[in-house]
């Protein structure tokens, strides 16, 4: 079987509700997954939960429930929450899955078997909100720690380490040879300057089971679990190891008879993430699949965070987005649309409700749902619906932003692909106003002047379904049925001019933004 495209994107901690942040990057990934898909590229696109873990625990505790039953209460949360997103991700994985968890402990078995681990005492700080253990340097003059890490205590306790810095030269070798391993550029050469400036400390991966018990223990020491990143990180690879993969080694993969064409997922085509977990996923997730034989992934893909009003977001402060909301009022890809527009993959981004409403009315309604419903209202009041004979007036430029859109998507540039978007419906919008075909249609010698203006609009209407599909699959759907197409624009071939036959019916138009004028 040939080897799908695989993308995926962080594994949420289940110890909340999902905000903005979740929301973007999950739609991110939507978008180049259907992109692939649009392209005719099998894709697989994963997603999930990360509910291991002191968080999770605490968050449990706190609520009064058992960590299990709480998981699976949230879990059907975020799951409809995907659903809302109109996210079209094949799988969704839970860390507490039996499936990631055998895999899970196939990788620290085979490490353990290696001796790539070993057990130490430890005396020192730990940050009990991290999950982490803290050094000197990461006092404050004054001998504090940053209020960032929480709740710091002194600890003294004995846990497993992985053996990181004999990986160190190579991995610094990879990020070189690779300059797309990491994306976008200042975020390899973070990663570079990091590598290239610091010893790696070993990782600690265990957490004794007397102090956290809400983990996957050690299959080689029952006294404890599995520090919460390690245990997060496999999951891109135990979904597909579970499934057969062929592209996952044999002996990660569980010993039971594979299904008879497993999906070849392995290595990830991207993982996206968020900025501030590029460490673990540049750094400690590429040796840990060296150390077990794993292929790499092929890029890491970094974007970055958002804050509302120009402050960070904070449930303590009030400050939020909460995406439910914004979708029950403006609609799934009103919602969809501002944040692909608003914010480029890499840089931080600023959520204004004023944004929101300001695209939503220029670039949404006054844009795309004006061009539209004026083009079919016309086509409908003047030609009863019937598309009259093919007429190029528009194709060429149609053409240059079809060939526009396709190198920025290829690229992963959405916004850039988006503005290429919306230089057609301006276009358009404009050739309506200079066509004027409201007055050729007083005109009977206009007639054949009115037919191809009316083809123009019509074609270009449907084109832009479907370059739309990917970043607003709603809408774009929506679109073909007011043309009165029965297919799904899910295919980008389809983008090429003269698809509509002429005699072809539309169906009836109506508003796809409606004005909310309040
Ligand atoms: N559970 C870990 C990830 C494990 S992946 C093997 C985690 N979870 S998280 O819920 O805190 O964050 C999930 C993703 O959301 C991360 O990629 C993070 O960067 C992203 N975001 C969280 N807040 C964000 C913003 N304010 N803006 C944009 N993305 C942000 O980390």
């Amino acid at each position: 079987m040939n080897k799908l495209f695989y993308i995926t994107t962080a594994i949420d901690y289940v110890n909340g509700r999902p905000h903005l942040g979740h929301a973007y990057e999950k739609v991110v990934a939507d978008v180049i997954a259907r992109w692939r898909r649009s392209l005719g590229v099998e894709t697989y696109f994963l997603t999930g939960l990360d509910e291991h873990g002191q968080k999770v625990q605490q968050a449990a505790l706190a609520e009064g429930k058992a960590p299990g039953v709480y998981c699976d209460e949230l879990a059907a949360i975020w799951q409809a929450f995907a659903a809302k997103l109109d996210l079209s991700n094949d799988d969704f994985v839970r860390t507490t899955q039996p499936r990631h968890q055998q895999v899970l402990q196939a990788i620290l078995a085979r490490l353990h078997a290696e001796g790539r681990l070993y057990k130490e005492n430890y005396e020192g700080f730990y940050s009990t909100r991290e999950e982490t253990f803290l050094t000197e340097k990461d006092r404050r003059a004054d001998g504090s720690f940053d209020p960032a890490w929480g709740e710091v205590v002194r600890l003294q306790e004995q846990n497993y380490y992985f053996k990181l810095r004999d990986h160190q030269a190579w991995l610094i070798e990879h990020l070189e040879r690779n300059p797309s391993f990491v994306a976008p550029d200042y975020r390899r050469n973070e990663v570079l300057g990091f590598l290239k400036n610091n010893v790696l400390e070993d990782l600690c991966i265990s957490r004794p089971a007397a102090r956290l018990n809400w983990g996957v223990p050690l299959p080689f020491d029952s006294d404890y679990v599995t520090y919460v990143w390690f245990d997060a990180l496999t999951n891109y690879i135990s979904v597909p190891a579970a499934a057969g993969d062929p592209g996952v080694p044999e002996h990660l993969r569980p010993r039971r008879p594979a299904p008879e064409s497993p999906p070849h997922l392995w290595p990830a085509d991207i993982h996206l993430i968020g900025k501030d977990i590029l460490k673990f996923h540049a750094v400690y997730w590429p040796i840990m699949l060296k150390a077990v034989g794993a292929a790499l992934p092929r890029q890491i893909l970094v974007h970055g965070w958002w804050q509302k009003d120009g402050q960070r977001m904070s449930k303590s402060t009030g400050n939020t987005v909460d995406p439910l909301a914004v979708i029950e009022q403006w609609g799934v890809d009103a919602f969809r649309f501002y944040v692909l527009r608003e914010l480029d993959i890499g840089p931080d981004g600023n959520w204004t409700d004023a944004g929101l409403e300001g695209r939503y009315t220029a670039e949404l309604a006054n844009g795309l749902g004006n061009l539209v419903n004026r083009s079919l209202s016309m086509l409908k009041r003047y030609r009863n619906g019937a598309v009259p004979p093919v007429s190029n007036e528009l194709a060429s430029e149609a053409e240059k932003v079809v060939a526009q859109t396709r190198a920025c998507l290829d690229r992963n540039q959405l916004q850039a692909a988006l503005l290429s978007i919306w230089s057609l419906v301006t276009r358009a919008n404009q050739y309506v106003d200079h066509t004027a075909p409201f007055k050729l249609a007083k005109d009977p010698s206009q007639a054949r002047r009115l037919d191809e203006v009316l083809y123009n609009l019509a074609e270009v209407c449907r084109i832009l379904a479907v370059l739309l599909w990917p970043f607003l699959p709603g809408t774009a759907c929506k679109l073909y049925a007011q043309l009165g197409l029965s297919a799904v624009p899910d295919r980008f071939a389809a983008a090429a001019w003269a698809g509509l036959p002429p005699g072809h019916v539309i169906g009836s138009p109506a508003p796809l933004f409606p004005r909310k004028d309040a």
